[in-house]
This record gives structure tokens, C-alpha cells and sequence, in this order.
């Protein structure tokens, strides 16, 4: 284990076993939040060296323990407010120097701030768009020169079923710029074999949708979640987190600017709670 700090807001605060050797290397924002778990824990369990960035270094330090001693994977944990622009623009300069490739990018990490466009200031606007749109753009900038030096790379960013059916502004206006984002990259970087996709969840309980709602307001959402979606149950974690490793996996490679619905069919529903009306005769 070694600790250092290099400044310019992204701090090194685990690095387990030898990186250099892993035959892939994934990064993984958000990875300690509910869905980026699961998906670090899918890509290790895949023999995939993981390197993992929050907030919290406590946190960090804790899971890449876990996922060494777990899974015998080497791991890289990174501490870093995805807010500062520093930070995110030192991130894969530092994972060049300790890893010495990155093949996946997920951008995970997701904020939503849920005002109404009437209550909703600059600010929340701001730092809604700098999480979900400006940290996938500037990372996967940053990563192209590896890609070019490596032959190819594949990038999933955590989109969100709201980009069709409309919802808080902010997050939604930038949950559909995700979706352009990941169409230019795919267009972009395709001939030097990198694939992008978007995989969109609805509904997870996690504590990001749990954030200031009450317990009525959860049950509630539950509910809504289970009228729209034909497959009669609530979407988890783990059903994110298997739909991103195939994305990555080689039998993804020829699929590349698509959206993936992963919540049950709910995409189907925009926003309708109207069951459909078959017609007689
Ligand atoms: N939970 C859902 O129902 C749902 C639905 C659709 C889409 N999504 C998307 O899925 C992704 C993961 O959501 P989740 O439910 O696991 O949420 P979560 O809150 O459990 O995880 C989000 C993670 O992002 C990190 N993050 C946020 N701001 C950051 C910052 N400034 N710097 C560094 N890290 C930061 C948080 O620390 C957290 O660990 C998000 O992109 C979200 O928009 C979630």
C-alpha cells in the first residue's frame, strides 16, 4: 500500500497488488455509492483491475481492501470531489503513472439536485451538468491518448430512463446530453476501437433516490416503479452492474452509441401510468 497525494485535488489513497500486470484495467466513479459497488465488485469478480474514486477516503480505503482480499484483484483507490475540475483532469494522468493502461471507463458518479426549474439556482444547475455531463467528457478526453497507444478501449456512462420521459430539469436536461455525448464519442472513437454506450436505469432504491424523501414519499416511488415496468419487480444494483460488464466485455465490442434500458421495461411507459386498452372487435 502506498499513500501519496499528488495535488491538484485527487489524492491516492490505496493501491493493492501490482496493476501493471492486471490484462485490463476499469475505472469506476461514484464506486462507492450503491450502483458503482456493484459494478466494481462485477468487473473484479472478472478478473478486472479496478481503479476506484469517491469522495471519502475512509470509504475507498475500506472497499479496495475488501475487493483485494476478495477478489485477488489489484485495485487503485483514488479520493477526489468530482466537482473540481483539477481533480478530475489529474485522474487518469495518475492512473497512467501507477497502472500504465486504463481499457474501461464508467461513469458512474451522478448528482441530482430535484427543484423545480422555479426553485432551482445557477448553482444547482451547475453542479448537476459538471457531475453528469462535464466529469464523462473531460475523463474520457483525457483517456484518448491511451486509447490510441493501447488499440482501443470501451467507455459506459450511467445515463437514467428520465432523458425520455421527462423529469427535474437539471438532471434530466443532463442525463439527455449524456446520451449526445456518448453518440459523438462513439462516432468519434470508433475507428480507434472504442465503443460508447449508455446504460439508463429507472428506479433503484438506493440512497440516491432516497435522499430528503420520506418513508411514504420511497413507498410511493416503489409503487410507480412497479405500475410502469412490466417485469413485476424493483430494479437492484446488480442488474446495472451486469449489463455494464457486458458492455465491456468482447462480446460488446460491434455495439457502440446505444442506449440501454435496464429497468424492467419502464422505458416503455414515458410518463403513462394508463394501462394499455386492448380494443374489441
Ligand atoms: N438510483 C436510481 O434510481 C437511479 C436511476 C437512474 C439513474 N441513476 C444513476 O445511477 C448512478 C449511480 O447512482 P446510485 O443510485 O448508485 O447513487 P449513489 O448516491 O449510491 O452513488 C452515487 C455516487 O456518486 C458519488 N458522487 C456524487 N458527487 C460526487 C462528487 N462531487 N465527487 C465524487 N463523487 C461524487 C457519490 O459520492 C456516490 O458514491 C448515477 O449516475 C445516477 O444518476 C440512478
Amino acid at each position: 500500500m502506498t499513500k501519496q497525494n499528488p495535488g491538484f485535488g485527487a489524492a491516492l489513497v490505496a493501491c493493492h497488488g501490482a496493476m501493471a500486470a492486471a490484462e485490463r484495467v476499469a475505472l469506476v466513479t461514484g464506486a462507492t455509492g450503491a450502483m458503482g459497488r456493484a459494478i466494481v465488485d462485477r468487473l473484479a469478480n472478472k478478473g478486472s483491475g479496478v481503479v476506484i474514486t469517491d469522495r471519502d477516503s475512509a470509504q475507498l480505503e475500506a472497499f479496495a481492501r475488501e475487493l483485494f482480499e476478495g477478489h485477488g484483484v489489484p485495485v487503485i483507490a483514488i479520493a477526489a470531489d468530482l466537482l473540481n475540475v483539477d481533480a478530475v483532469q489529474a485522474m487518469v494522468p495518475l492512473i497512467d503513472a501507477h497502472a500504465g493502461r486504463l481499457d474501461h471507463l464508467v461513469n458512474n458518479a451522478g448528482l441530482n439536485r430535484p427543484q423545480s426549474l422555479e426553485e432551482a439556482t445557477l448553482d444547482d444547475w451547475e453542479a448537476v451538468f459538471a457531475i453528469n455531463l462535464r466529469v464523462p467528457m473531460l475523463l474520457a478526453k483525457a483517456a484518448i491518448p491511451l486509447w490510441r497507444r493501447q488499440g482501443g478501449g470501451a467507455i459506459v456512462n450511467i445515463g437514467s430512463r428520465v432523458w425520455l420521459s421527462g423529469a427535474v430539469p437539471a438532471y434530466t436536461a443532463s442525463k439527455a446530453g449524456l446520451v449526445g455525448l456518448t453518440r459523438s464519442l462513439a462516432v468519434e472513437l470508433g475507428p480507434i476501437g472504442v465503443t460508447a454506450n449508455v446504460v439508463a436505469p429507472s428506479f433503484v432504491d438506493t440512497p440516491f433516490t432516497r435522499q430528503n424523501r420520506s418513508q411514504d414519499e420511497i413507498a410511493a416511488m416503489h409503487a410507480r416503479a412497479l405500475e410502469i415496468s412490466p417485469v413485476p419487480r424493483l430494479g437492484r444494483a446488480e442488474d446495472i452492474a451486469g449489463t455494464v460488464a457486458f458492455l465491456l466485455s468482447p462480446d460488446a465490442s460491434y455495439i457502440t452509441g446505444e442506449v440501454i434500458h435496464v429497468c424492467g421495461g419502464a422505458q416503455m411507459a414515458a410518463r403513462s401510468t394508463n394501462p394499455v386498452k386492448v380494443m374489441e372487435g
